[in-house]
């Protein structure tokens, strides 16, 4: 494919990006696949696979904040990925603190400001504490927001969302008439940022998998067979130029 767009080269921190587009998405979400694939084709465990796509996430997170991404939203878990051995779940659990503890200093340099979107209160207790050590070490920071999915699914979050309306119009807060886009945006887990304008999912499937399902209503997709763990720079800034010269309509004919 050629791209229509100005290509440049971008340094920052001692890091060299090539081919990223000047019209950015505001906020790009990921759905990480493939750690699993990755690691068969290896013939590595599971767990390294995991291992490995931690790596992936540093490093996207460290570019999205070099080149001027303002929202980065990560799928870490789902609501279904309890459904897992318990082995791999504790596998995943032990990574987010270890990365949470490893990263948060570097992260906090960068500015960048961690969020969360999920029920979070489900994880063992070691999860919820670094979770909120991260909360409070970069929430005053204004830089790259990242907002990372733990036991999250969108049918759950539009279902907290509806009971949080009814109650307000049971408690007379609201009429019928103020239900609208802006309150229901209000009451998502998304509530901090604006709707994803990229939504990537890597290794080859092209689905959802519950996740954002209200928010990505104008969102572009962009799918890769790249598995998550190989999903580097290169990977990514195609993914970028090819948002970059995409037509959004938004329903309109222009
Ligand atoms: C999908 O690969 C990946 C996940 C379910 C978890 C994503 C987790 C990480 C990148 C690492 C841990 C996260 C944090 C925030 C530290 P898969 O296992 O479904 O792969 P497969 O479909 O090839 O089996």
């Amino acid at each position: 494919m050629v791209f229509p767009l100005v290509r440049n080269k971008m340094k920052k921190d001692g890091y060299t990006y090539h081919g990223i587009p000047k019209n950015l998405p505001e906020h790009v979400a990921i759905i990480m696949d493939g750690n699993g694939r990755w690691a068969k084709k290896r013939l590595l465990p599971r767990s390294a696979g995991h291992r490995a796509g931690v790596e992936a996430l540093r490093n996207i997170i460290r570019m999205s904040s070099h080149i001027g991404v303002k929202y980065l939203t990560l799928y870490a878990f789902s609501t279904e990925n309890w459904k897992r051995p318990k082995d791999e779940v504790n596998v995943l659990m032990n990574l987010l603190v270890e990365f949470l503890y490893n990263e948060i200093e570097e992260l906090d340099k960068e500015n960048v400001r961690i969020t969360f979107m999920g029920e979070i209160s489900r994880f063992p207790d070691k999860c919820v504490t670094a979770i909120e050590y991260a909360l409070e070490r970069t929430g005053g920071n204004t830089g790259l927001v990242v907002c990372i999915a733990l036991n999250y699914g969108s049918r759950l979050e539009i279902q907290n969302a509806v009971k949080k309306i009814a109650e307000l119009y049971k408690e007379d807060k609201i009429s019928l008439d103020s239900i609208n886009d802006e309150l229901i945006s209000s009451c998502l887990d998304t509530s901090h940022m604006p709707d994803p304008d990229l939504i990537i999912r890597t290794s080859g499937e092209q689905r959802l998998s519950n996740f954002m399902l209200y928010q990505a209503s104008y969102s572009e997709f962009y799918f890769t067979d790249v598995h998550w763990p190989d999903f580097g720079n290169e990977a990514y800034a195609r993914a970028l130029n090819e948002f970059a010269a995409r037509k959004r309509r938004y329903g309109d004919v222009k």
